[in-house]
């Protein structure tokens, strides 16, 4: 990276005010926790330990990034509220099932997550595996039944199943786990962490701009913004989980710390190095930044969450 771009990278971004921030921020967790509390199904009699676990991988727990990016992106294109929160609570089951599957002995063998026993641990593997199953079958569900017109509803469904399938995150799962004991290219790696991560943090912003936009001609620009900042966004996602897991101790994480280099795991930290991991998420903040430029102040809270995920790999 040039010193130029290093120290556009550097210069601080000046935030608005923190009280409203905080008052967005927190109106969109509470909308999604009480989405999902209401989409994930609870059943009176027989056995209730498979949806128990649903519930115990979903609610009350994770920072909500990717219903923020949908939010944020639905607000910027006018979106109604009721849909982006239909949409984001799909969003945090996908999530959380694949997180579920991530922990597995199979893949990353995890014992912690969001401060709690892993859902294998809690319960017990068979479970785990069929908790990540029917998160996704709730999370279409749930898009299915969204208060959206039948076009944006298809629209959106399209979108997520695509995020997820082996051109998203399971195919970038599938090369991580392919990879784990080996040295990977820069140019590999990047690819990787587009689809395990990326793929659904870009799919986030999409839906949120699905909800209300037909991608046509005359929405084309807003969907370039939207991948634009969607690729920077992802990348830094991932490349900040790579840094928070050599810098920060399992019970700041709530996930075990230092998994990575256990399980000798190439990342952007083994492949670059700290320094250089960091600068480049900052590098990273400002493309995403630079890319909201066109939408003025609608790009409002996606710069707002482009700059606090950048400050989360920061300390
Ligand atoms: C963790 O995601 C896995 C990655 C894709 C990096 P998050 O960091 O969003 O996890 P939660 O939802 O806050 O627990
Ligand atoms: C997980 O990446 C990405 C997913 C698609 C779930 P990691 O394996 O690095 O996530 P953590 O560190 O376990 O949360
Ligand atoms: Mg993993
Ligand atoms: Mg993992
Ligand atoms: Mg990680």
């Amino acid at each position: 990276m040039d010193c130029a771009m290093d120290r556009a990278a550097r210069t601080p971004i000046r935030e608005p005010p923190a009280v409203e921030e905080d008052a967005w921020f927190k109106n969109v967790v509470d909308g999604v926790e009480r989405t999902l509390d209401t989409c994930l199904p609870v059943a009176e009699t027989g056995d209730t330990r498979l949806l128990e676990a649903m519930r115990y991988a979903t609610l009350g727990g994770g920072k909500r990034i990717r219903p923020l990016l949908c939010h944020a992106a639905g607000v910027a294109c006018g979106a109604p509220k009721d849909a982006l929160d239909a949409v984001s609570a799909a969003l945090e089951m996908i999530h959380a099932g694949s997180l579920v599957h991530d922990d597995l002995p199979a893949m990353d063998n995890d014992i912690l997550r969001r401060g709690k026993p892993t859902v294998h641990v809690k319960y017990d593997e068979a479970t785990a595996i069929l908790v990540g199953d029917t998160l996704q079958a709730q999370a279409f569900l749930t898009l299915s039944e969204s208060p959206l017109p039948a076009e944006r509803r298809t629209a959106v469904i399209r979108e997520l199943a695509a995020a997820i399938g082996p051109f998203g995150v399971a195919g970038g799962q599938f090369i991580d786990l392919q990879n784990v004991g080996r040295s990977m290219t820069l140019e590999r790696l990047e690819q990787m962490h587009l689809m395990k991560t990326g793929a659904l943090i870009r799919a986030s912003l999409r839906m949120g701009a699905l909800c209300i936009l037909p991608e046509d001609e005359d929405d084309a620009s807003t969907y370039s913004i939207l991948a634009e900042y969607g690729h920077a966004i992802g990348l830094a996602f991932q490349i900040g989980d790579d840094i928070l897991d050599v810098t920060r101790s399992s019970a700041a994480l709530g996930k075990t710390a230092g998994k990575d280099a256990a399980r000798n795991k190439p990342t952007y930290v083994s492949t670059l190095g700290l320094d250089a991991s960091r600068t480049l998420v900052r590098h990273l903040r400002h493309r995403a930044i630079a890319a909201l430029r066109p939408l003025g102040i609608n790009g409002c809270q996606l710069r707002l969450i482009a700059c606090r995920i950048a400050n989360l790999a920061a300390a």
